[in-house]
């Protein structure tokens, strides 16, 4: 048995075997022990979960409580990327992801129905508008160009402003206040300060549309009295945070990787139907939002290992889904893979309640800029993109891009 993992700075998260790749500790401990016990910085003792079998196992297992689940608010209220406490954290109003049933259960059932296979399929088409749209933005553009600040940013921040109504002439605070909140170098002054700020100018937004109702979600939710503005504030901030950060950053990181693959880029282009299996392929193989924690309600068998009663579990996405006894070869990219299965939506009851949402954001947007872009590339050497491992989820800070002008239309 190898000794506890002694993690002195953090998770790890220094992308060490490459931008795409997990950082090699945490291949390490799955290789070795995919429970593996863990001293956080402040002295506690915890696990990390990296296996793809115990993953899966431990996010259907309510038994392992959410309100560990620091992912989105306790980082901002604790130690950056470290949980410190060893008891539930106490609930945020309306932030149901850090949640446990019956109130996970009572505020994930008013959002189900907006957030059906059926619904976004009736969204699907002016998602496409959206993606079109903003091409033809970039393609008026001289390039070298950013191509997350022309593109992936800007397309899941018009579709989820539009869906919960929500200006989008609001971006550049909203934008910048998500991403200091997700920022682990900030300290925690700053981060409570963007966390507040996000949350008052929400709250503000979600009273007015409680007094006049407009046509999109966080109206339809501010009519139903049982949900207080408090809760209306947490739902909003939830919603407004997951649905641009993770989609922009699977946009611009998985343009990243398919310029870093180019025969497999090239089969893209040539056979478009093989997009929706290559963005399963891409959730899996980028697993962009990584790093969940539960907390154990009680004493957890789990892999042959005893999970103490009170202990905090770091949950690893990304080594699960590169873990070779579920998938051959994990570490290549290969769009012909079935990947479905992987874990990037997470699994259970926390299950992701956007991702109809976000394949769909997914598709439309790769399918029209490699369609628009066939001579794209990047501006700059690989090993000079600015990768995201100070931000809660991964991706890049910018992506400079640059194509044939005569050739984008
Ligand atoms: C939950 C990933 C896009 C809304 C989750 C979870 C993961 C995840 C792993 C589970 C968290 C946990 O178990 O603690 C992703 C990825 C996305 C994405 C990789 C993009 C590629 C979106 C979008 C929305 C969204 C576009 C739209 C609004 C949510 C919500 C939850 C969630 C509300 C909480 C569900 C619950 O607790 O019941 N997501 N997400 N996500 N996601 Fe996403």
């Amino acid at each position: 048995m190898s000794q506890t993992a002694a993690i002195p700075h953090g998770l790890p998260v220094e992308r060490d075997a490459g931008p795409f790749d997990p950082p090699r500790l945490l291949t390490r401990l799955r290789e070795t022990r995919p429970v593996s016990p863990l001293v956080f910085p402040d002295g506690h003792e915890g696990w990390i979960v990296t296996g793809y079998e115990v993953v899966r196992q431990l996010m259907a297992d309510t038994r392992f409580s959410s309100r560990q689940d620091i992912g989105v608010i306790h980082d901002a209220i604790e130690i950056p990327g470290m949980p410190t406490v060893t008891e539930p954290s106490p609930q945020v109003p309306g932030l149901f992801v850090a949640m446990d049933p019956p109130d996970h259960t009572r505020l994930r059932r008013k959002l189900t129905g907006a957030f059906t296979v059926k619904r976004m399929k009736q969204l699907e088409e002016h998602i496409v508008d959206i993606a079109e749209q903003q091409l033809d933005e970039m393609a008026r553009l001289a390039p070298p160009v950013d191509l997350v600040k022309e593109f992936a940013l800007p397309v899941p921040s018009l579709v989820i402003c539009a869906m919960l109504g929500v200006p989008y002439a609001d971006r550049e605070s909203f934008q910048a206040n998500s991403a200091n909140f997700l920022n682990t170098d900030l300290s925690l002054d700053e981060k409570i300060a963007a966390y507040t700020e996000l949350t008052t100018y929400l709250g503000e937004l979600v009273t007015r549309k409680r007094a006049t109702p407009g046509e999109d979600l966080l109206s339809d939710l501010a009519l139903d009295s049982d949900l207080t503005i408090e809760e209306l504030t947490g739902i909003a901030f939830l919603l407004l945070l997951a649905g641009h950060e993770t989609t922009a950053n699977m946009l611009a990181l998985g343009t990243f990787a398919l310029l870093e693959h180019p025969e497999q880029l090239a089969e893209l282009r040539a056979n478009p139907e093989l997009l929706p299996g290559a963005v399963e392929e891409l959730l899996r193989y980028l697993s962009i939002a990584d790093n969940f924690y539960r907390y154990a309600t009680e004493d957890i068998e789990l892999g042959g290992e005893t999970i103490g009663e009170g202990s905090t579990v770091v949950v690893s996405l990304l080594a699960a889904n590169r873990d070779p006894r579920r998938f051959d070869n994990p570490d290549t990219l290969d769009i012909h893979r079935k990947a479905r299965g992987h874990l990037s939506f997470g699994h259970g009851i926390h299950q992701c309640l956007g991702q109809q949402l976000a394949r769909i954001e997914m598709r439309a947007g790769f399918a029209g800029l490699l369609r628009r872009f066939p001579t794209l590339k990047l501006a700059l050497p690989a090993d000079e993109v600015k990768l995201r491992t100070n931000m809660r989820i991964y991706g890049v800070h910018a992506l400079p891009v640059t194509w044939a002008e005569a050739e984008a239309e």
